[in-house]
């Protein structure tokens, strides 16, 4: 296990999870991950930059052994999340000299976490600096990205940003600078759909920070190092905006068809009418390629026929997971079958509560959807594309 050198004197020393499919239990990650480990190396001081998963410590101890590494100054904690500082207390252990830098509120979950001896933490303040010979460490505070004890490093001289979290991606690869940026930015926009875009807000306050500091580098705590990153911050951009695009989400599940030929039809009529529509059918969805879509959609649909008087539970969670992970969208509608009755349509919409949407809609009928529900989802459709013509969506 090599260290991969990124540019003179700072070198990946991360693990590379080939295997892994699900994070938190609940997130796909259908390419694999990374975490990522830097090695900065100045010509008084060394510093690890945020540690790794600790089921891969071994990994990271072999690359420290292997790049030579026989004393750490300091071990910096962007972010203290487990799966980027569960290997700190063995790291300590191997490296009794090291003191860990991070900032005040990392700290505290660090020992509640981590059992990490407050003896070994130091905080640092935002905009402090740390110098190592030749290389200058800044930390700039950046909260809630995506927890609040968050924080970015960067190293002056070289210009290399390591911004914890924000700008990564699932992405499993053999080396951490030669993977395709197109295939990156694919990723990056499923995990900053999953991961960051509750954060939407406060992230795009604090954005400015980054454009300071105008990185030749970014280097995540996951995935590729973006080499150009101009392309990571004009992504970021778009995806952080307040304005959505001309795309609608429908998301459903159907017992007997009668939900699956509505929304199919509704889904018909709005690319008819201009508006990018991706349909996702709940019971084998991939839940990032619903969190993906939702980054830039204007309007949502949920599609669901009555189960026991409410939503299908398949719904009900998908409402729920939306409203977790608040998606910029403007405008809501609701479709779907029910046999005798029921609340579907005001469950569904009360699962929303943190979204600002108007609903422009709802189509629920009895049984199978007869000529006058066809022509319901018609003006539904047009309804829509009209709402997003009046923001000129793009
Ligand atoms: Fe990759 Fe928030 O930990």
């Amino acid at each position: 296990m090599r260290p991969h050198p990124i540019t003179d004197g700072i070198s990946w020393v991360g693990a590379v999870d080939w295997d892994r499919r699900v994070f938190d239990e609940l997130v796909p990650v259908p390419e694999g991950t990374t975490y990522n480990s830097y090695l900065v190396r100045g010509t008084d001081k060394t510093v690890l930059i945020d540690a790794v998963d600790p089921a891969f410590e071994r990994v990271l101890f072999d690359r420290l052994a292997t790049a030579g590494v026989e004393r750490l100054d300091h071990v910096v904690v962007n972010h203290a999340e487990q799966d980027h500082s569960g290997a700190l207390p063995a790291l300590l252990a191997r490296f009794p000299e090291a003191t860990v830098l991070a900032t005040s509120k990392a700290k505290g979950l660090l020992v509640e976490h981590l059992g990490v001896p407050a003896e070994r933490l130091q905080a640092v303040e935002d905009g402090g600096r740390l110098a190592l010979g030749g290389k200058t460490l800044r930390f700039v505070h950046f909260p809630w990205v995506h927890w609040p004890e968050t924080m970015i490093t960067f190293v002056e001289e070289d210009r290399v940003l390591f911004p914890g979290d924000l700008f990564g991606s699932h992405l499993a690869f053999g080396t951490p600078l030669d993977a395709d940026p197109a295939a990156t930015l694919v990723e990056a926009k499923r995990y900053y759909g999953e991961i960051m875009m509750p954060f939407r807000k406060v992230i795009a306050r604090n954005l400015p920070k980054i454009e300071q500091l105008d990185p030749l580098l970014v280097a995540p705590s996951h995935g590729p190092v973006h080499r150009q990153p101009a392309g990571i911050l004009d992504a970021y951009r778009s995806w952080l905006a307040d304005t959505p695009r001309n795309a609608a989400v429908v998301a459903y599940a159907s017992m007997h068809d009668s939900t699956r030929s509505m929304v199919r039809h509704l889904g018909e009529e709005l690319g008819l009418r201009g508006v990018r529509v991706e349909l996702f059918g709940l019971v084998h969805v991939d839940l990032g390629k619903l969190a993906t879509a939702l980054v830039d959609a204007a309007t949502i649909v949920f599609g669901s026929p009555t189960v026991l008087g409410g939503a299908h539970p398949l719904v009900a969670s998908a409402a729920l997971v939306t409203n977790l992970l608040k998606p910029k969208a403007r405008f809501l509608a609701v479709v779907g079958s029910y046999g005798w009755g029921g609340k579907m349509k005001d469950q569904l919409v009360g699962l929303l509560p943190d979204l600002e949407l108007e609903l422009v809609g709802s189509v629920l009928t009895r049984g199978t959807a007869k000529p006058d529900d066809l022509a319901a989802l018609d003006l539904l459709a047009a309804t829509v594309a009209e709402r997003h013509a009046g923001l000129r969506l793009t």
